[in-house]
C-alpha cells in the first residue's frame, strides 16, 4: 500500500499545485509511482501545470461515480515516467466524506505516493481529504495571513484525525527576511504551531513553467527544483539539510 498526502492551506495562492506538481515529479524521478489529484472541482489547475490538457477525458467525479475505473481516468505525463494525474471536474462537486475516503483508498492500492491537491481554504471536503490522507502538508508564503490561515487548517486537520501535519513555506525572499520586512523560517513554523517539511525560495522559473506547462525539472539551475526535490527527498524518509542562505538562520 502506497502513502497518501493532501496538501491544503486555508489561504488561496500559496503555491498548492505548484508544488504538488513538482513534488510528484520529484518522487517519480526518485522511482516512485504517483498519482496526483486534482481536488479544486470547478478551478482545476493541475493539467494546464503540467502540460496534460489535452489528454483529460474523465475526472474524479467520475471514478467516484462508478462511470470509469480509476485506470481509465488517470492520464499519463508524456514524458515523466510513472506519473499519472486524476484532474477534477469542470464544475464544483461535493462529495461525502465516506466517498472522499474510498477514492483515497483505491489509490493507495496502485501508486506508491497519491498526492491530493486541494483548493484553497477549509471546506468539509479539503478536511475529509485531509483524514483521509496518510499525512498532510499545509503550503503557506511566509506573510502573517497566509500563516495564520495555515494554522487554522493544521488544527482542523487534527480534529479530522490527522495527525501528521508539516508546513512547506513558499516563495521565501531571504533578502526580505534580512531586512526584517518578511517573517523568518523559525517565526513562520511559530505562527503555524506545524513542522518545517521545507521552504521553497521565490523563483520566476516556477511561473513560467507553470504558465508553460513545461516542466521545471529540465531547469538545472532552478533554486525552487532543488527545494522541491529535497522535500521529495525528506517525503521518503531521506535526511536532507534545508538550503542555506534561505530565510534566515536556513
Ligand atoms: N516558489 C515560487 N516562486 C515564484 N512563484 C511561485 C512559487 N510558487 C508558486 N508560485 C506562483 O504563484 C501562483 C500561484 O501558485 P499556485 O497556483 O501553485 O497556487 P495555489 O495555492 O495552488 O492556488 P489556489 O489556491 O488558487 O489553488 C502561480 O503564478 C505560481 O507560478
Ligand atoms: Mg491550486
Amino acid at each position: 500500500m502506497g502513502t497518501v498526502i493532501a496538501v491544503a492551506s486555508g489561504k488561496g495562492g500559496t503555491g498548492k499545485s505548484s508544488f504538488c506538481s513538482n513534488i510528484a515529479v520529484a518522487l517519480c524521478a526518485a522511482g516512485e509511482k504517483v498519482l496526483l489529484i486534482d481536488t479544486d472541482a470547478g478551478l482545476r489547475s493541475l493539467d494546464l501545470i503540467l502540460g496534460m490538457s489535452n489528454k483529460v477525458l474523465f475526472s474524479y467525479a467520475d471514478v467516484i461515480e462508478g462511470k470509469c475505473s480509476l485506470k481509465e481516468a488517470a492520464i499519463t505525463h508524456d514524458v515523466v515516467k510513472n506519473l499519472y494525474m486524476l484532474t477534477a471536474p469542470a464544475t464544483p462537486r461535493v462529495f461525502t466524506k465516506e466517498q472522499c475516503k474510498a477514492l483515497v483508498e483505491r489509490a493507495k492500492a496502485h501508486f506508491t505516493y497519491t498526492i491530493i491537491d486541494c483548493p484553497a481554504g477549509i471546506s468539509d471536503n479539503v478536511m475529509d481529504f485531509c483524514g483521509a490522507a496518510d499525512r498532510a502538508i499545509v503550503v503557506s508564503t511566509p506573510d502573517h495571513t497566509s500563516l495564520r490561515c495555515g494554522q487554522k487548517a493544521g488544527i482542523l486537520m487534527e480534529q479530522e484525525g490527522q495527525k501528521f501535519v508539516k508546513i512547506a513555506v513558499n516563495r521565501v525572499r531571504s533578502n526580505l527576511i534580512d531586512r526584517g520586512e518578511a517573517v523568518n523560517i523559525d517565526a513562520a513554523m511559530d505562527q503555524a504551531g506545524l513542522g518545517l517539511i521545507g521552504i521553497i525560495p521565490e523563483d520566476k522559473g516556477v511561473i513560467a513553467c507553470g504558465n508553460g506547462g513545461k516542466l521545471l525539472a529540465f531547469e538545472r539551475k532552478s533554486p525552487a527544483w532543488q527545494a522541491y526535490s529535497n522535500i521529495a527527498a525528506r517525503i521518503r524518509g531521506e535526511k536532507v539539510r534545508l538550503l542555506d542562505g534561505v530565510g534566515g538562520r536556513f
